[in-house]
């Protein structure tokens, strides 16, 4: 796998390399501030499910998650824009350091590399990466559409996390899966893992805004709230005893003062535990969606990569 993410960060560079400079620098930014690369870590080890002694993957496997890896990135530059972010991967977000324009059409121009890429695996991957593209702008009007809205519902939370951040965990298996030529069950079944797995990664995400430092995640925590985008411990701790307290705080802007009582409601409600366990269910169905695939050294990384999920919440339950 290190060598892979060797080759992947190779394939990201070469990928970006533009003839105008200023977008060189602008695409690069974040791929040199690092980040976890878990989407072309998920394509790789999919495309190595089946083997009892995988081998290096083929150079389609590595474009295939390079090309996620760039639409994530991209959406990164658009989301750090709506979300007002100063900060990423420890360094200044593309629209501290540059300005929203720029940070809009570097953006646009990972989305735009990363389908050059897609278009050479073939009409299927071509497809599958333009239609989870869409989901993932789906899912972040959703949140839009949302804000400030102390009525929101864990339904319409789940729905947005579906499409902005599980549509693309779940197509960074499946390219994997269709790149390597996995039979059609076995992709379906890294979908779904994907799929899961993406939406208690998100579940994690929020929880981490609500309980940890800026240091700690390397971008603002704190920062859903103030933004108005309320997420699932937010939704369940309105719904319990503090709920009154915390909805007379909500709905409009609020001061950092504010915030960091809202934030304090919500750490020490029932609603924490309760949002731990509902990530586990997610990690628990992403482990079995893998259950009908041969127990190979691929799939027990994906078992770990649930499991590391897992640790992370371990201090909130
Ligand atoms: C951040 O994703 C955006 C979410 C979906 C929560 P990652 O946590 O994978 O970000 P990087 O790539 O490691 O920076
Ligand atoms: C994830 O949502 C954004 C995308 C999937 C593009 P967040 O807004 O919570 O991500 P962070 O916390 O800024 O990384
Ligand atoms: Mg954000
Ligand atoms: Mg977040």
């Amino acid at each position: 796998m290190a060598e892979a993410l060797l080759r992947t960060e190779k394939g990201l560079r070469r990928a970006i390399d533009s003839d105008e400079p200023l977008m060189t620098d602008l695409s690069r930014h974040l791929i040199d501030a690092g980040g976890k690369r878990i989407r072309p870590g998920l394509t790789i080890a999919s495309a190595q499910a089946l083997a009892e002694h995988p081998k290096a993957p083929t150079d389609d496997v590595i474009r295939g998650g390079v090309a996620v890896e760039l639409v994530h990135q991209g959406s990164l530059y658009h989301d750090d824009v709506i979300d007002g972010a100063e900060t990423r991967r420890n360094v200044k977000s593309v629209n501290v350091r540059w300005g929203n324009r720029e940070a809009i059409l570097a953006g646009d121009y990972l989305l735009a590399r990363a389908s050059e890429i897609a278009a050479d695996l073939g009409t299927e991957v071509a497809r599958l990466l333009a239609s989870t593209i869409a989901a993932l702008c789906e899912g972040q009007v959703r949140e839009v559409r949302a804000a400030f809205d102390p009525d929101r519902t864990e339904g319409a939370y789940l729905a947005s996390i579906s499409g902005k951040t599980a549509a693309l965990l779940a197509a960074s298996a499946r390219i994997g899966g269709i790149v390597a030529g996995h039979p059609q069950e076995a992709v379906d079944a890294l979908s779904a893992f994907g799929h899961h797995y993406g939406l208690a990664f998100q579940v994690v995400d929020d929880l981490l805004d609500v309980m940890a430092t800026d240091e700690e995640l390397g971008k603002p925590a704190g920062n859903d709230l103030v933004e108005g985008v309320y997420t699932l411990p937010v939704i369940r701790a309105l719904a319990g005893s503090a709920g009154p307290d915390l909805r007379s705080m909500l709905g409009g802007p609020m001061d950092l003062a504010t915030r960091d009582r809202a934030r304090d409601l919500v750490r020490a409600d029932a609603a924490i535990a309760d949002t731990v366990a509902t990530a586990r269910g997610f990690t628990d169905q992403a482990r079995r969606d893998l259950a009908s695939l041969p127990p190979t050294p691929a799939i027990r990384t994906l078992q770990v990569t649930c499991d590391l999920l897992a640790d992370q919440m371990s201090p909130f339950s």
